[in-house]
């Protein structure tokens, strides 16, 4: 399943398909950037792996829902648009497209 990020102009093929198991995450290099997938109730979501208010990876941080959880200050960032939710974040962070294809998980290039 695919997230509704438009189709980029290139895909990262970064791991096999099924890599990211239900309610877990990963974090994969997409040309040279860090880029967290989630799976939540078997959709995929890719945001790239960095706290918009002081760089802490969000990737340490709890998932409730769709809303990953910054562990340094707190800010909610929504998993679907990358969307600050909460202070002290303000700013987005990207999101990528990702999808499961021919058996490989893909991450759609910044
Ligand atoms: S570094 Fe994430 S909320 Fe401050």
């Amino acid at each position: 399943m695919a997230s509704a990020i438009p189709e980029p102009a290139a895909w990262v093929d970064v791991a096999p398909a099924g890599d990211v198991p239900r309610g877990e995450h990963r974090v994969y290099e997409v040309d040279g950037r860090f880029v967290a997938v989630y799976n939540v109730q078997d959709e995929l979501y890719a945001i790239e792996d960095v706290c918009t208010h002081d760089g802490n990876p969000l990737s340490d941080g709890p998932v409730e829902g769709t809303e990953v959880i910054c562990t340094r200050h707190g800010a909610r960032f929504c998993l679907r648009t990358g969307a600050a939710l909460t202070p002290p974040a303000y700013e987005p962070v990207p999101c990528h497209a990702v999808r499961e294809r021919d058996g490989r998980l893909e991450v759609g290039a910044p």
